[in-house]
C-alpha cells in the first residue's frame, strides 16, 4: 500500500448509549478511491463525521497521515483541517450569499476568520475562485445567490470549494444523492479531478455502480459494522443483497 492516508483501530461511536459504528478497523492508502457503502441508518455519514474531526469516537484511535488526531492543539488541528476536505451530506453551504463566498469558504483555514470575514464584507473575484468555478462549469455563476442555484449547481459549487482548498483527503457524504443520472456522473467526475491532485478520497453512495465506475475499493458498513472491504473489481453482487437486506 502506498503511504496510509487514513487508519482506524477498533473505532466505535454511540450516540446516549446506542451505537452508530462499531469496532471499525480500516487502512486507506494515498491515492485510494474509496465507496462507503450501505443502508440508511449503516453509519456512513457518522464514519465520514468522525475522520473530518465533526466528531470524536467513544472507542478506538483515528490517525491520519501519520499522526493520531486525538488532542491536537489549535494549530495543528487548522493545518489537519486544511488538509481535509469535506463535502457534507447536508452540503454547508450557505443560501443567502453570494457563490463567491462559498467557494472562498474553502479558505477558511488558509486564511482565518478574519481575511475571511473581510472576503465576505469586500468580495474580490480572484484567479483561484473564478477558475475554480470556471472548471466545474459554473464560471457564469460568481455573483449568482447560491440559493437560485439548482441541486446539481450546488454540488458543483461544494466541490469548487474543494478545488481551492486542494485538500489531500477529500470525504464526500452522498454528493450525487438527488441528481440525474447525467449530473451524478458529472459531480463524481469533478471529484475524481480534485482528488487527481490531492490523492485520496472516502465517498458515501447509494448506488453501487457508481462506486463500480468512479472508485477503486468498495466498504460495507451494516449497522455500524464493517461488513466487507473489497477492490471494486470483487465487489459481487452477493455482497449487495446481504448489505442491503432487511434484518
Ligand atoms: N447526532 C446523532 N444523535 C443521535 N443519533 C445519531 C446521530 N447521528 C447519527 N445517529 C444515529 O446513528 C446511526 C447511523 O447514522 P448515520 O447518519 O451515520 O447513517 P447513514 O449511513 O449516514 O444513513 P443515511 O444513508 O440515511 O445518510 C443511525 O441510527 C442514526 O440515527
Ligand atoms: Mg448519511
Amino acid at each position: 500500500m502506498n503511504e496510509v492516508v487514513v487508519r482506524l483501530a477498533g473505532v466505535g461511536r454511540s450516540f446516549g448509549g446506542i451505537a452508530a459504528l462499531t469496532g471499525v478497523d480500516l487502512t486507506i492508502g494515498a491515492g485510494e478511491r474509496v465507496a462507503v457503502l450501505g443502508a440508511s441508518g449503516s453509519g456512513k455519514s457518522t464514519l465520514l463525521s468522525l475522520l473530518n474531526g465533526s466528531l470524536e469516537p467513544s472507542q478506538g484511535s483515528i490517525e491520519l497521515f501519520g499522526a493520531p488526531v486525538a488532542g491536537l492543539s489549535s494549530g495543528p488541528r487548522r493545518e489537519l483541517q486544511r488538509r481535509v476536505g469535506t463535502i457534507s451530506q447536508g452540503l454547508d453551504l450557505i443560501e443567502q450569499v453570494r457563490v463567491l463566498h462559498n467557494v472562498n469558504a474553502g479558505r477558511l483555514a488558509e486564511w482565518g476568520a478574519s481575511r475571511s470575514l473581510a472576503s465576505l464584507v469586500w468580495p474580490r473575484p480572484d484567479e483561484r475562485a473564478t477558475s475554480a468555478l470556471e472548471a466545474v462549469g459554473l464560471g457564469w455563476a460568481v455573483h449568482e445567490r447560491t440559493e437560485r442555484l439548482s441541486g446539481g449547481e450546488r454540488q458543483r459549487v461544494a466541490i469548487a470549494r474543494l478545488l481551492i482548498q486542494r485538500p489531500e483527503l477529500v470525504l464526500a457524504d452522498e454528493p450525487v444523492a438527488s441528481l440525474d443520472p447525467t449530473t451524478a456522473a458529472e459531480v463524481l467526475n469533478l471529484l475524481g479531478r480534485v482528488t487527481e491532485v490531492s490523492g485520496t478520497m472516502l465517498v458515501a453512495l447509494h448506488q453501487p455502480q457508481l462506486a463500480r465506475e468512479h472508485c477503486t475499493r468498495a466498504i460495507g458498513l451494516r449497522e455500524g459494522r464493517l461488513v466487507f472491504d473489497a477492490a471494486i473489481g470483487d465487489l459481487a453482487p452477493t455482497l449487495l443483497d446481504e448489505l442491503y437486506a432487511r434484518a
